[in-house]
């Protein structure tokens, strides 16, 4: 991608709890100039001309407008994609396959006609089903269609690390894999605190429970709401990878991403470790897990595929 002369055009489809807090980290960090999207009419616009209103108040010359119209997100250089139902108690993120399929579908192939040139980041749920599926009816090359998730599930694992230990989360560092779901790998093997392993710091025992906390993380915040699910730490994590792509910055992240082989994987999107730059997924790493890592890898694949199979569209 070139170096831009003007500031990043980001499109977020769904001014939602998802959509609209991303709307706020991205202008406030002032990584582009938003355009908001909403079946909802009014729904967008309202939320843009509230945070737009913000913007001499947070010091922040992005500009950010909502509307219905898709004519209005061309030429942009990222989408997020964040249209859809989340779940309420008792669901899981499977349970809004088949809705969510509907709407993502819809959105996809209107983005893609209007920015044939952006990367996207799909965010709704369940999510590895959805970037699968983004990708199939955009007809992106899969290196400019992401899915976030690995990025949230690490700021779990991190922050639950963090509490326990009573450090500065910063000094945490760690890499949570797999599907966006209950069979995500936390990667104890590259889990550590400023260097130090954290199988050195924490006991097996507890380090499983923080694990267990972490594969659950969403379903805690779904059961304290009960209307809706998280909404702030996802939207950090969006702005995060917007900017390791509007800034080139090559961050080596986790998201969902395109197998082509990989780990023994084929067609199907899983959370991998890459290096997300101006292009999108710039490269996947490929590590050296632990048999136990590998094989919690590929079963949560292995039900991704499922997922895939059901889809009815
Ligand atoms: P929400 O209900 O607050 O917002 C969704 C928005 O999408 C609504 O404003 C709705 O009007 C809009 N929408 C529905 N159909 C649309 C269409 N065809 N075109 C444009 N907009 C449309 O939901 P929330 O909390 O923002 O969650 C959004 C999605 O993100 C859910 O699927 C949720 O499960 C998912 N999610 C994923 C996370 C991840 O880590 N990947 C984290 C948090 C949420
Ligand atoms: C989360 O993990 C619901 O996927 C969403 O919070």
């Amino acid at each position: 991608m070139a170096r831009r002369e003007r500031r990043c055009k980001i499109t977020v489809v769904g001014a939602g709890q998802v959509g609209a807090t991303t709307a706020h980290w991205l202008v406030s960090e002032q990584l582009g100039d938003v355009m908001l999207v909403d079946i909802a009419e009014g729904m967008a616009a309202g939320k843009a001309l509230d945070l737009l209103e913000a913007t001499p108040i947070a010091g922040s010359d992005c500009f950010i407008v909502g509307h219905c119209d898709y004519a209005k997100t061309a030429g942009s250089d990222i989408i997020v994609i964040t249209a859809g139902v989340p779940r309420k108690p008792g669901m899981s993120r499977d349970d809004l396959l088949q809705t969510n399929a509907g709407i993502v579908k819809d959105v996809a192939e209107q983005v893609s006609r209007h920015s044939p040139d952006a990367v996207i980041i799909v965010v709704s749920n369940p999510l590895d089903v959805m970037t699968w599926l983004t990708m199939k009816v955009s007809g992106f090359p899969p290196e400019r269609v992401i899915g976030m998730a690995g990025v949230l599930d690490t700021a779990r694992f991190r922050t639950f690390i963090a509490l326990e230990l009573g450090v500065s989360v910063e000094d945490v560092q760690a890499m949570v894999l797999g599907g966006h779901g209950d069979s995500m790998v936390p990667l104890v093997s590259c889990t550590s605190v400023s260097g130090i392993p954290v199988a050195q710091l924490i006991p097996h025992d507890r380090l499983a429970e923080l694990i267990k906390r972490t594969a659950n993380g969403g379903a805690e915040i779904v059961n304290l709401l009960k209307t809706g699910s998280a909404f702030y730490a996802p939207g950090a994590a969006v702005a995060q990878m917007v900017e390791a792509i509007e800034r080139d910055k090559k961050r080596v992240l986790p998201a969902a991403v395109y197998c082509r082989g990989e780990y023994g994987l084929d067609d199907v999107y899983i959370g991998l470790p890459i290096v997300l730059g101006a292009g999108g997924c710039e490269k996947i790493l490929q590590l050296q897990l632990a048999p136990d890592e590998l094989e919690a890898l590929r079963k949560s694949a292995a039900e991704v595929k499922a997922n895939i199979a059901k889809l009815k569209l």
